[in-house]
């Protein structure tokens, strides 16, 4: 078989070894300029103003008494708004009529001359409103639900193969019911950005820029959508992101505080209008993970054999923009089952948009779906291990097409053994005072999409090499590994090698998402690290410069291209408070080539821990009646903190896959997180004998 060009030898390679995060002193010393801290000249502030009713309209906004509060420049509403002539999203689309679609809905704002003048005017901002009722809270079976045809843009709503009604007569038939609390995007930097408006002038429109610093996932999406809404072309949004405080998804996306900030700014030409979204507001308008609640039955044989699996989501969905996870897509590929139907139902809400949220679709799905194997796996006396291996397929069920590599037999296996599976216990049997102890396992897998080709440039300049693109790091180590990818291609030492990414201007590239960014972003540079060498030699000139493209491997669309994992855990549980430890974690996982250990490790402990937090802590309570969140901020929605993290460790097996690109590398960002909190679920059940269906684990649920 024809395989696309492999990299180098791995020893020579400046690939395949650790190497420090280059960003890493400036963001400890506190001197990497994030989007908050970028030097702009005397700044004016900015505080939103949002609805207090989930659905209706605004009667009246009296806003006499911030105008009249001291440093007070602007209050910005519906009735004075520049109006948006093209509308690209209908959540950018703010300020434009009196109408409310959800509760914490941007509706205003005030610019001041210093964040706390602008604070206190905002909460004298009186508005009146004309309230309707509003449609909030779901459930499995709703008679409001419809199926939709696509979900998360690209996956099939309902998809069925063989008859799952026929096939759960055969063998022991095991049903429930699982959920998953809303989840909200706790990164250590909230949203900020700082915008600032160039050459305003109604006589050459074109003239007129608008700078961003931002923190996002990615500079050209963002300068792309927000341009239009803006009556601007995308050549004229200039949008700055170099470094980023954290993101798995709320990032990924512009919001509508980009575009109220922009029209302030604009209002204020010649100002540089400021706002840094404070903890409470991340719980409103800046996307969050859909709450779930999720139906599976199957069937399995007595020698652990799957006869047919039914796996159907029931999600709510925004009426101002629909956005649906791809919940039950995992279960159509994951194992070897002829006869299967996995159904995505929603449900219309009077909420705000949900959105990405760290392997959106994938988490909530396998959560269901790897709790319930464990049940069938108890209920026939089958290993949990090898009731995965027995179901192993030899092609991917869903699409017929052969894996472009699959090695999650080997990532169960080596798992198995440096975990200590063997020492598992029956269920209840391990005592260690007043604590149960267990162990337990599950699956992790994460699609790998090649969306569209990337772009990057290599300049030769101070006799250093720079490659060039929009990529963006958002803690993953983005900032060390291009250089690593590129030094490669070149075949110099990685030292000579630096990146300029995060900011428009450079080579289009796709923001830091669907954990495409190494293989995607690596394949356009190592094409233009060839490129560079073939135009320019060993030995180049100053300000010497290319750019090339990198594309999909030819024939990769012809295999089926996921990653693969195992977790393991042990819990304990305490049966005095139900409280639950986890003692310990291993993930073993087949991730393709790995470019560098340091960096990979930390995403995929990075995906471990948050997939802990969600199964011990996270979990963010709408109140059906008024549509907020109860619990929008760090005292009342827990994330996990170091002390609930106890022995974390993920190994990777070797793996090169020439399908994703041309370093054979695979994506992380999202794999970590995938199955974690059903391994340990399934740890807490082997421990207790209560199996828990609904996350969080927290105490009440236990005894
Ligand atoms: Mo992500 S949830 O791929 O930004």
């Amino acid at each position: 078989m024809l395989e696309p060009e492999a990299p180098a030898a791995a020893d020579a390679a400046p690939t395949g070894h650790d190497r420090m995060r280059v960003d890493a002193p400036a963001k400890v010393t506190g001197t990497a300029p994030y989007a908050y801290e970028q030097p702009v000249e005397e700044p004016l502030h900015l505080f939103p103003i949002v609805a207090t009713i989930a659905l209706g309209r605004i009667a009246e906004i009296d806003d006499a008494d911030a105008r009249a509060l001291p440093g007070v420049r602007l209050v910005l509403t519906h009735a004075n708004a520049p109006r948006i002539r093209v509308r690209t999203d209908a959540a950018l689309t703010i300020l434009q009529s009196s109408e409310v679609h959800h509760r914490g809905e941007i509706i205003g704002a005030v610019v001041a001359d210093s964040p706390r003048v602008a604070r206190e005017a905002a909460a004298l901002v009186r508005v009146t409103y004309d309230e309707q009722p509003a449609e909030l809270g779901f459930s499995i079976d709703d008679p409001r639900a419809t199926v939709p045809r696509r979900v998360n843009a690209f996956k099939h709503g309902s998809y069925e193969r063989g008859d799952a009604d026929a096939g759960l007569t055969r063998g022991t038939l095991v049903e429930a019911d699982y959920s998953l609390p809303m989840e909200f995007h706790s990164p250590i930097e909230p949203h900020a950005v700082t915008a600032i408006w160039h050459d305003v002038s109604a006589l050459r429109p074109r003239s007129t820029r608008l700078t961003m610093y931002d923190t996002n996932q990615g500079t050209g999406g963002h300068g792309a959508l927000l341009a239009p809404v803006l009556g601007l072309l995308p050549t004229q949004i200039e949008v700055i992101s170099p470094y980023v405080g954290g993101s798995f998804g709320t990032k990924g996306w512009p919001w509508p505080h980009l575009v109220l900030v922009a029209m302030a700014a604009k209002r204020l030409t010649g100002r540089p209008v400021k706002y840094a979204m404070t903890r409470q507001q991340m719980f409103r308008t800046v996307g969050h993970r859909p709450a779930s609640k999720q139906r599976i039955r199957l069937s399995v044989e007595a020698d652990g054999r799957l006869g047919a699996i039914d796996h159907q989501s029931w999600a709510p969905t925004s009426r101002l923009r629909s956005y649906v996870d791809q919940t039950v897509s995992a279960t159509r590929m994951m194992y070897d089952v002829a006869d299967l139907r996995t159904i995505h139902h929603a449900v219309v809400q009077d909420a705000a948009p949900g959105s990405f949220m760290r392997a959106p679709g994938e988490f909530s799905g396998m959560f269901a779906l790897e709790t319930a194997l464990d049940e069938a796996a108890h209920a026939v006396g089958v290993d949990p291990v090898d009731l995965r291996v027995r179901n192993e397929p030899a092609q991917d069920p869903e699409t017929g097409k052969p894996w472009s590599t699959r090695n999650l037999v080997a990532c169960l296996r080596e798992g198995a053994d440096q975990f200590g599976w063997a020492e598992r216990q029956p269920v209840g049997a391990r005592r260690d005072g007043e604590w149960l102890v267990g162990l337990g396992v599950a699956s992790a897998t994460y699609p790998n999409m090649y969306f569209v080709p990337n772009r990057a440039g290599v300049r030769f300049t101070g006799g250093r090499y720079v490659v060039e693109l929009q990529a963006s790091d958002i803690g993953t180590g983005a900032w060390t590994v291009l250089p690593q990818i590129a030094a490669e291609a070149l075949g110099v030492g990685v030292d000579l090698v630096d990146a300029d990414i995060g900011h428009t201007g450079l080579p289009w590239a796709i923001p830091a998402g669907g954990s495409v960014g190494t293989f995607a972003w690596g394949d356009a540079v190592v094409a233009a690290a060839r490129k560079f060498r073939r135009t320019h030699g060993e030995h180049p000139d100053e300000g010497d410069h290319v750019t090339a493209t990198g594309r999909m491997p030819r024939g990769s669309r012809g295999y089926s291209r996921h990653a693969f994992g195992a977790h393991f855990a042990q819990a304990r549980v305490s049966t005095v408070t139900g409280e639950v430890r986890v003692d310990r974690m291993l993930g073993a996982f087949a991730a393709g080539r790995i470019i560098n250990p340091r960096t990979a490790r930390s995403q995929l402990i990075g995906g471990m821990t948050m997939g802990l937090s969600a199964a011990l802590h996270e979990e963010a309570h709408l109140d059906e009646r008024f549509g907020h969140v109860v619990n929008g901020d760090l005292a009342g929605y827990h994330v996990a903190a170091h002390a609930d993290v106890g022995d974390l460790e993920a190994i990777t097996l070797e793996e090169h896959d020439p399908w994703f690109g041309a370093t054979g590398a695979k994506g992380i960002g999202e794999l970590g997180i995938v199955g974690a909190p059903a391994a340990i679920g399934n740890a807490i059940f082997n421990a207790s004998g209560v199996r828990l269906r609904d996350l969080p684990f927290t105490p009440d649920r236990l005894f």
